[in-house]
């Protein structure tokens, strides 16, 4: 379904819930990060862009004041949030992201407004595509919507990131929020975590695609490791003398190997080639040098397997098939994107060979691993939006 299209039905299933018609769409997308993994709360750059996912609100002004009443249009599932005191965490899960975004506005002394809600999403859950930061930025957006005062895109996504934080307990960077606030239609976004100042970097040119293949394994950041690996890195920074990652140059890193175990030593080479790979595929997608920015995005892959070990199998497989199937078939690079253990891969392809590198790694997967891979191309979609109201 197209935005429009998925507007139209969610408008469609807030009509048959509440027995009206929502006076407020909004919408705010997913992501995949073309490159730039686990840099973002090292201070260092990404290079992701929003895709043609997304989670989608209908809502309406409450008859019965005092409380936030959420449909769930496809687990058919309800939740009520309380809005006259401040909002805590509660059931079910997901309406935790929901939470976690409305405490923020209260916080921020804005008085919440009750509302009738139906909400669905198109971004797969659990997949790495940063479904629970659109479930958050899309709140974020109808709150905006709701109270008729916009804030700034920015703080938008800081808040949206803090409700991450303290509802959902991962220690997540700024990159999923960040990109789904404030993405472009037909661009990346080229995002310093350390200023916040960003880049629009334009992904037009036909003869390429993005490919996302969705292993189907699902992966859980709130499991620990991801916050293990947040601490390794703080741990490698102290050690060096440094502010942050961002900060230390790779020379640096080795004259300091001795003051860090070899683990905490792999997961900061990571990083810092990361940042430094991230910087050179923006400079060559602006220079349209695909097999440059496909080697890239295999070293970016090799460096999280190995160093960052954030992979796993399953998204190995994927990257053998996509090297396998090579340059001459089409393939310029591939790499997990996301947090890791489990979700996405992304591949940079011609766009003429699109079908025939999708039928040939949904059957290499299925072969190697077992589990049917999904996969679709998307063209980089633009931010969070108010459609109606
Ligand atoms: C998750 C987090 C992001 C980022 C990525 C890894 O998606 O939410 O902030 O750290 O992992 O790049």
């Amino acid at each position: 379904m197209n935005l429009q299209e998925l507007s139209a039905h969610i408008a469609g299933e807030f009509q048959k819930h509440y027995g009206r018609a929502p006076r407020w769409i909004v919408a705010a997308p997913g992501r995949v990060n073309v490159i730039g993994e686990h840099t973002d709360y090292n201070d260092g750059f990404v290079l992701p862009m929003a895709i043609e996912r997304y989670a989608i609100m209908a809502a309406d002004a409450a008859a019965a004041p005092g409380k936030i009443s959420i449909y769930d249009a496809h687990f058919k599932e309800n939740a009520t949030i309380d809005v006259t005191a401040p909002v805590t965490k509660g059931s079910p899960k997901w309406s935790n992201y929901i939470r976690g975004v409305v405490a923020g506005f209260q916080r921020r002394g804005v008085t919440i407004p009750a509302l009738d809600v139906a909400f669905m999403s198109t971004v797969p859950l659990g997949g790495g595509l940063s479904s629970s930061a659109a479930l958050e930025v899309c709140t974020a957006t109808l709150m905006e919507a709701a109270t008729g005062k916009a804030i700034d895109p920015v703080e938008k996504a800081l808040l949206a990131q803090q409700a991450e934080h303290e509802f959902a307990g991962v220690p997540c960077g700024i990159m999923d929020q960040f990109i789904s606030a404030l993405g472009r239609e037909g661009h990346l976004l080229l995002l310093d975590c350390r200023t916040r100042k960003t880049e629009l970097v334009p992904m037009s040119d036909p003869s390429v695609a993005l490919l996302v293949i969705n292993t189907n394994v699902k992966h859980e950041l709130s499991g620990g490791e991801y916050a293990e690996r947040r601490a390794q890195c703080e741990e490698a920074a102290r050690n060096i003398g440094a502010k942050s990652l961002r900060d230390v140059s790779p020379e640096q890193l080795e004259k300091a190997k001795g003051k860090m175990t070899e683990v905490v030593y792999r997961r900061a080479r990571h990083v810092i080639g990361e940042i430094e790979r991230t910087v050179h595929a923006a400079e060559g997608i602006r220079a349209s040098n695909w097999p440059g920015v496909g080697n890239l995005m295999y070293a970016s892959h090799a460096s999280l397997r190995d160093d960052y070990e954030v992979s796993c199998a399953e998204l190995d497989a994927v990257v053998e098939i996509a090297e396998d199937i090579g340059y001459k078939g089409g393939v310029y690079g591939c790499r997990m994107t996301g947090g890791g253990f489990g979700g996405c891969c992304v591949a940079l392809v011609k766009a003429a060979a699109v079908d025939g590198i999708t039928k040939k790694i949904a059957a290499d997967y299925k072969a190697k691993t077992g589990i049917e891979a999904t996969l679709y191309s998307s063209r980089p979609a633009a931010g969070a939006t108010i459609i109606q109201g």
